[in-house]
């Protein structure tokens, strides 16, 4: 069998249109869609993600306020700089993005985001609304997987789904959107604890990679016809590469041969968590009308 590879990139690209045509006509009624995107320090694959977040606004019509801060930006400035975000109506959604540098406590950050305003869905409200099925913007990668995941027909309702990773930012949030009635899947979360994640990967329906961790799942933990969708995204040195380096996912890109469906890295989950985040900054602004 090989696999029918799962196309974020193009399924990206369509959201992102109509994300465009939602933006044209809330400009026209006076409303010009912003995302406040905070930065701190350069690290290099954060200034990546954020740089294509805000290409990708431009591109919808929508207006980013780019906010690049140092290093060594103290805590309370940027305390300050959020309260200031969550008071400018001009502003439909803050992004801080994660991680942040390390003399900065990142609880406190993201829960000093107004919830209206959290598109990433981090502030400690937003999740417990997520969570109990009440008003919050969906967390972008995890929400990015399940419209994946229904585009191309993989059955969800009734699957069992295993996750492995147990983040905030993928496994804890999607593990909670995935037993929602409307999903209707029995999920099974693996993380570093787990011993012999291969026992459970064998009886997944659907695996979801995002441990961070390159290669950790191989052909031999999947069963035949299941969907794979792998959500890491790790840097690997590789010296014939220009850049020095190349992006690899957590799985062993050969369980195409044995996966029904299969989510690659590059081009699988990542453009699909940059067309939810634009999906949420519209509906932000929307809600102003
Ligand atoms: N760091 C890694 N992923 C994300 C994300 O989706 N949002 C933010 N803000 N930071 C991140």
């Amino acid at each position: 069998m090989s696999a029918v590879l799962m196309d974020g990139k193009v399924l990206g690209k369509k959201i992102r249109e109509s994300v465009k045509t939602r933006s044209a006509s809330l400009r026209e009624k006076g409303i010009i869609p912003c995302l406040a995107v905070v930065l701190a320090g350069e690290d290099p694959a954060s200034m990546s993600y954020v740089n294509s977040k805000e290409k990708a606004l431009t591109e919808a019509g929508m207006d980013s306020r780019d906010i690049r801060l140092p290093y060594g930006i103290e805590e309370a400035d940027l305390l300050s700089i959020i309260a200031d975000l969550n008071k400018d109506d001009k502003i439909h959604g803050i992004l801080v993005q994660l991680p942040l540098p390390d003399h900065i406590n990142e609880e406190k950050i993201t829960s000093a985001i107004d919830p209206g305003k959290d598109v990433d869905c981090f502030h400690p409200v937003s999740v417990g609304n997520m969570v109990l099925g009440r008003q919050a913007f969906l967390p972008c990668t995890p929400h990015g997987i399940l419209v994946l995941l229904g585009e191309y027909n993989v059955p969800v309702c009734g699957s069992h789904v295993v996750v492995a990773g147990r983040s905030n930012i993928v496994g804890k949030p999607l593990m909670n959107l995935l037993i929602r009635k409307e999903y209707n899947a029995t999920v099974t979360l693996c993380h570093t604890g787990t011993k012999d994640l291969a026992r459970f990967l064998q009886q997944a329906d659907i695996i979801i990679a995002a441990a961070g961790k390159p290669g950790l799942i191989t052909p031999a933990m999947v069963r035949e016809g299941a969907a794979v969708i792998d959500v890491g995204i790790n840097r690997v040195q590789d010296s014939a590469s220009k850049k020095g380096y190349i992006l690899c996912g957590d799985v062993d890109p050969a369980v195409a041969e044995k996966a029904a469906f299969f989510s690659p890295v590059p081009g699988g989950v990542g453009p699909m968590t940059i067309a939810m985040l634009l999906q949420n900054v519209a509906e932000s602004a929307e809600k102003r009308l």
